[in-house]
């Protein structure tokens, strides 16, 4: 794990956590594992029980779903919320595409710092938005 105040930096590059002041960035930082991770790995796999919620905070992977992909993430997004929220199974697979740095936060914290933080929860509900709204609009590659 990284020095605190250079996790604090790094969480303030991501945008859902933009607008966070310190003590609430250094309570993400104490609950969330920083991790590296290579190209072509797998974050979470479609259909399977969700434990984690993660921030891509550097880095690409793409989001697949029976096998098309459905959408291209990169650096300050987010995944895993589906699963946590709605207590299902993962609804895609999801691969690194590019040497990437995750932050990954249990289940319980994820309620915890929604519950705690409800500005973060309607950002997180924007995005969500966003992607029903393109939904249908698949990347064909
Ligand atoms: P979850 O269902 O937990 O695991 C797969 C993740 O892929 C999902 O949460 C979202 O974070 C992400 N995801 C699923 N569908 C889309 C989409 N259409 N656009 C972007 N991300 C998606």
């Amino acid at each position: 794990m990284r020095h605190k105040d250079g996790k604090i930096e790094l969480l303030r590059t991501v945008p859902l956590f933009a607008n966070l002041d310190d003590s609430e960035l250094t309570e993400i930082g104490r609950r969330a594992d920083e991790v590296a991770v290579g190209e072509g790995q797998t974050l979470v796999t479609q259909d399977t029980a969700g434990t984690s919620f993660y921030v891509l905070v550097e880095g690409a992977a793409d989001v697949i779903k029976d096998g098309q992909k459905l959408a291209e993430l990169g650096s300050g997004d987010f995944l895993g919320e589906m699963a946590l929220l709605e207590d299902l199974p993962r609804s895609a697979t999801v691969v690194t595409t590019a040497p990437s740095r995750i932050l990954e936060m249990h289940r319980r914290d994820f309620s915890a710092l929604l519950d705690a933080a409800p500005h973060l929860a309607r950002k997180m509900l924007a995005t969500l938005a966003h992607r029903l709204r393109y939904a249908d609009e698949q990347l064909v590659t």
